[in-house]
C-alpha cells in the first residue's frame, strides 16, 4: 500500500483495512485530491490480497465528511462543475461496484457529499451524535455525487425528496427508523462494532462474499428476471470453487471450513 497520503490515513490489520478521511480543520469535506486519494486507496485495497473488507470512517468524533468542498464548487463554471460531479461519481461508483465489501462507520455529520459517500458504502453504522442530510439546494446547486439516485434507492422517493427539497437534517435516530443506517452506536464503540462485523465477513468464503456483493449491487439494478438469471449464473460460477468443496465438507465433517480463495 501507499505509505504517503495527504488527506487520508490508512490502517490494515487482520484483513481490515481502515480507510480515514482525514482534513479535520475542513470537517474533511471532500475537495478533489481527497477524492482521488480516495479512490486511489480504495483501488489498492482491492488488489491488495490480504485486505478483504474495507471501513470508512472520519477523523475525530464530530464529523465524517461535511460535504464537497464548498470552496472548491464556489468557484466552479458549467464544464469544471460537470467534471467535479463526475470525479465525485467515478469514486462513488468505485466503493459501491468493487469486489470487496465497504463498510461506513458514520463518526459524525454526514452531509452532502458525505451522505453520498455513505451511500454507496454497502451499508453504514453510524454513532449517536452523527448528522445526516443533502444540504445542496440551501446553497443554489443540487447533490452531485449520486444522492438523488442512491438516496431513493435505499430509503423510497417520498422520504428522500423531503431530505433533498427541505435540505433538511436528521439525527441518528430518525436515519436508523429509516433505513439509512443499520445500527447506532455511542462514538467509541462505532469503529470496534464495524470491525466486529468486518471479521465475521471474513469468516465466510472470500468468493462467495464477492459473488453475494456482486449478485445484489448488480441484481438490483435489473427487472427482477434478468437479477434471478445473473444470481443463477453466480450459482453456477461458484460452484466450480474449492471453497464450495471445503465448506459443504467442513459442515459434513462438523469442523469449521478453512476457505483459500480458491
Ligand atoms: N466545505 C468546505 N469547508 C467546510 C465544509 C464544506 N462542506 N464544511 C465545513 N467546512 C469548514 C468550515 O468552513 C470551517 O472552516 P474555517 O474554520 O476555515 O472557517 C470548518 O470546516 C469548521 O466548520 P464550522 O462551520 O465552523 O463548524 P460548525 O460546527 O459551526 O458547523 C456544519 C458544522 C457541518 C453544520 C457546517 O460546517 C456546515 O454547514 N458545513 C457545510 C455542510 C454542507 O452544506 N455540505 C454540502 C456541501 S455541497
Amino acid at each position: 500500500m501507499t505509505e504517503e497520503w495527504k488527506n487520508l490515513q490508512i490502517s490494515v490489520e487482520d484483513g481490515v483495512a481502515i480507510l480515514t478521511i482525514n482534513r479535520p480543520s475542513k470537517l474533511n469535506a471532500l475537495d478533489n485530491d481527497t477524492l482521488d486519494e480516495l479512490s486511489e486507496a480504495v483501488s489498492e485495497c482491492y488488489v491488495e490480497e490480504e485486505i478483504g473488507v474495507l471501513i470508512l470512517t472520519g477523523a475525530g468524533t464530530k464529523s465524517f465528511v461535511a460535504g464537497a468542498d464548498i470552496s472548491m464548487l464556489a468557484e466552479q463554471g458549467v464544464v469544471d462543475g460537470r467534471m467535479n460531479s463526475l470525479l465525485g461519481h467515478d469514486c462513488m461508483s468505485l466503493v459501491e461496484e468493487g469486489p470487496k465489501p465497504v463498510i461506513a462507520a458514520v463518526n459524525g455529520f454526514a452531509l452532502g457529499g458525505g451522505l453520498e459517500l455513505a451511500l454507496a458504502c454497502d451499508f453504514r453504522y453510524a454513532s449517536q451524535n452523527a448528522v445526516f442530510g443533502l444540504p445542496e439546494v440551501g446553497l443554489g446547486i443540487i447533490p452531485g455525487y449520486g444522492g438523488t439516485q442512491r438516496l431513493p434507492r435505499l430509503v423510497g422517493t417520498g422520504v428522500a425528496l423531503e431530505m433533498i427539497l427541505t435540505g433538511g437534517k436528521i439525527d441518528a435516530d430518525e436515519a436508523l427508523r429509516i433505513g439509512l443506517v443499520n445500527r447506532v452506536l455511542p462514538q467509541e464503540e462505532l469503529l470496534g462494532a464495524a470491525t466486529k462485523t468486518a471479521q465475521k465477513i471474513l469468516r465466510n468464503g472470500p468468493i462467495a462474499v464477492q459473488m453475494a456483493k456482486e449478485a445484489v449491487r448488480r441484481g438490483t439494478q435489473m427487472p427482477l428476471a434478468d437479477g434471478a438469471s445473473l444470481e443463477a449464473d453466480l450459482f453456477g460460477m461458484i460452484s466450480s470453487t474449492e471453497d464450495m468443496k471445503e465448506g459443504m465438507k467442513a459442515f459434513l465433517e462438523k469442523r469449521k471450513p478453512e476457505f483459500r480463495g480458491e
